[in-house]
């Protein structure tokens, strides 16, 4: 998978892109991250890529030009039409649809991403128009850019392709990945300043210990987001025992 950012702080992205996973995928070229400068498509000397909003009000604006021309020079690398007309053009904002595994899912099957971080009080609205073909927020709240939000997508989406993480299995159980949050782990030793692990996990077996890590994942889902259970893929038998865990009447269906 090829992701191209579109960034006014290409440096932000050195640190988190040099370590654990992200290292391990980009040497085994799983992946590659191109972080580009929007200021490096601007034409005038100063380099510049914001100016004030028409009809007055606070703040920069991001201009329209670099980014297209940014857009424009990715594209031009790509020789086939088919990719370059379905290849997703991210805009991260707090306007977008709410990033969820399931989008990382959705993000991890294509083969090339472009995300653009947004910046300064926005961004001129024709590049929304024009150019962008899906808008992302990571959280009902306002961070000062795209850059950190793109880094969490890029995270979540990369995790996702296939041989990016050492056992093929571990993105399975994940939280959010079955619409349950993930059961307890524990380590050794076995029992740590009194605090002894579940008999269960010793066992050996495994029917014992699936069993167990379904319904720890129930009760720690209930427990925490009990509105995820809607959306959960349980039994009739699970959906009644949650019903006594939460005190409800159980509904027949
Ligand atoms: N840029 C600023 N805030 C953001 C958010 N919550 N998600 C994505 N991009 C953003």
């Amino acid at each position: 998978m090829r992701i191209d950012v579109l960034t006014l702080f290409p440096e932000m992205f050195q640190v988190p892109f040099s370590f654990g996973i992200f290292k391990r995928a980009i040497d085994h070229k799983l992946i590659s991250i191109n972080l580009h400068n929007i200021r490096d498509y601007t034409h005038d000397k100063h380099h510049t890529a914001d100016d004030y909003p028409y009809g007055g009000g606070s703040g920069m604006v991001l201009k329209p030009e670099p980014i297209f021309e940014a857009i424009e020079a990715i594209k031009s690398e790509i020789h086939f039409e088919e990719e370059k007309n379905t290849l997703p053009i991210i805009l991260l904002t707090p306007q977008g649809r709410l990033f969820s595994q399931q989008i990382a899912l959705e993000l991890s099957g294509y083969s090339h991403l472009i995300l653009i971080c947004g910046h300064y009080e926005g961004i001129d609205e024709r590049v929304r128009e024009h150019l962008v073909t899906d808008e992302i927020s990571i959280g009902d709240y306002v961070l000062s850019g795209g850059e950190l939000a793109a880094m969490v997508l890029v995270d979540a989406v990369v995790r996702l392709v296939p041989g990016v993480l050492g056992s093929a299995a571990s993105p399975i159980d994940d939280s959010h990945t079955t619409g349950l949050l993930e059961y307890p782990q524990y380590t050794r030793p076995p029992v740590y300043r009194e605090w002894a692990v579940p008999e269960v996990l010793l066992s050996g077996n495994h029917a014992q210990i699936a069993k167990w890590h379904r319904e720890q994942s129930i009760i720690r889902t209930a427990g925490r987001r009990p509105e995820l259970l809607n959306k959960a893929n349980l039994s009739l038998e699970e959906r009644q025992k949650i019903d006594r865990l939460l005190g409800k009447q159980s509904k027949v269906v």
